[in-house]
């Protein structure tokens, strides 16, 4: 077999077999197909696309180029959540321990994030001690112990997705429908679920800006999931504003933990117990989402869900003290407020831009290397649709210097838009995709 026929047969709208995508693979994760080739076979794959048998084969062809996750040490049906990131999306650490709560083991590895906020192990750093550096027994152990155990993203996961994102990220072809499903499945059915949740979010602060695009990358996610034997199933929710009220590391863990204490913002509960139902269904523990809602709630009304988040920290070398005590994480010297300019509603936030004013701040990374700051970032005060009057606080910003903070709130006000009429209202859970 050889890569110049294959990227041949590629560039004239030919489909590829299973083998020749393995070859490609293969050859590319050893360092054996160079650079130049792949790429030239990813445009024709941007032109030409893939059909959903060449979308599989090229998904388990990558999930299956590093070490497959054996859960089968952990009893009962292990379901992943997965989001397509946004801003102030802090959901797995409220989501994780109420679906542990009810009896659903959570094994799960993450990331640090690159861009506007941390990813969900930044924002864990928060609580002083805490490590995602387990061994896979330790892992193991504490989900049948605990119900949770979230571990650093290894290396050796999916490590042709890593070579072939990177690529795509330099030639302008990210943006294929199977080369993006294909990534992201790659890595969740490396990392051992039964079951998969995907959070498709759409919208200013989402990557797939129309509500369309998300559509369609959901459909081809289940479609890749249950293809490869996986129960899969998607939400598409709202991202054309920041999610909940917080956007920055310590901040959105206050807000986590408010919300299983009962008292979260109403978009961020509404998506908790809707990804949360669809996980407790498909680890069979209930047969109906209201049921689902219900056994959420209770774990909310009752406390365990909180506890549950105190044990896992504890767990995992945290201090569990700062769950009953948030106003012990990491604080920022200065809070200031952005004034609204006029009276009227909150139109629109460009939500986007506001990711940029938590990386401004310095609560995100702009490289892989930058160091980030866990205390900073921002606190809606509005959102969009509430009516405002001039001088009131938009938002208070959480910074670590002043002129940081200046600039930050410069940023806000050109992201937030005022009208003299309400906007029309916009349904935040758009669909769920079975
Ligand atoms: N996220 C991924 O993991 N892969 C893509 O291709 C795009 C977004």
């Amino acid at each position: 077999m050889r890569m110049y026929d294959i990227i041949m047969k590629k560039r004239n709208g030919g489909e590829l077999s299973e083998q020749e995508i393995r070859f490609f693979i293969e050859g590319y994760t050893r360092g054996e197909i160079p650079d130049y080739q792949v790429s030239a076979l990813m445009m024709a794959v941007y032109f030409q696309k893939m059909t959903e048998a060449e979308t599989l084969a090229l998904t388990m062809a990558m999930a299956e180029s590093g070490d497959m996750l054996d859960l089968s040490g952990i009893k009962g049906i292990k379901v992943d959540k997965h989001s397509t990131g946004g801003v102030g999306d802090k959901t797995s650490l409220a989501l994780a321990p109420m679906v542990a709560a009810c009896g659903i083991p959570v094994a799960k590895m993450s990331g640090r994030g690159l861009g506007h906020t941390g990813g969900t192990i930044d924002k864990l750093e928060s609580f002083s001690g805490f490590t995602t550096a387990l061994t896979r027994e330790n892992f193991i152990e504490n989900v049948n112990r605990v119900g949770i155990a979230i571990m650093g993203q290894t290396g050796d996961l999916a490590p042709a997705d890593k070579k072939l994102y990177a690529l795509r990220d330099v030639t302008a072809t990210v943006d294929n429908l199977s080369l993006i499903a294909s990534s992201i499945m790659s890595k969740k059915l490396a990392a051992g679920a039964d079951a998969i949740v995907l959070d498709v979010k759409t919208g200013s602060g989402a990557f797939m800006k129309r509500e369309e695009d998300a559509r369609a990358l959901a459909e081809e996610m289940v479609k890749i999931g249950k293809n490869a034997g996986r129960k899969t199933v998607a939400v598409i929710s709202d991202m054309d504003q920041p999610l909940g009220y917080a956007v920055g590391n310590a901040l959105e863990v206050k807000e986590a933990i408010d919300t299983l204490r009962g008292r979260g913002p109403a978009d961020f509960v509404e998506l908790c117990l809707t990804l949360g139902s669809r996980m407790l269904m498909a680890g069979g523990r209930c047969a109906d989402v209201s049921r689902a809602r219900q056994m959420l709630e209770n774990v909310i009304a009752d406390g365990s869900a909180c506890r549950k988040l105190a044990e896992f920290v504890e767990a995992q070398g945290g201090d569990a003290g700062m769950v009953s005590h948030p106003e012990l994480l990491p604080k920022a010297p200065i809070v200031c407020p952005v004034p609204a300019p006029a009276d009227g509603y909150v139109s629109r936030i460009l939500c986007d831009e506001v990711g940029v004013c938590s990386l401004l701040l310095g609560g995100g990374r702009e490289t892989k290397e930058s160091v980030i700051d866990l205390s900073v970032g921002l606190v809606l005060c509005k959102k969009v649709g509430d009516p405002v009057k001039k001088g009131e606080p938009l938002a208070f910003l959480h910074a670590g210097d002043a002129s940081k903070a200046q600039e930050a709130v410069r940023r806000y006000l050109g992201a937030c838009m005022i009208s003299d009429a309400p906007p029309a209202g916009t349904p935040f859970i758009k669909a769920v995709i079975e």
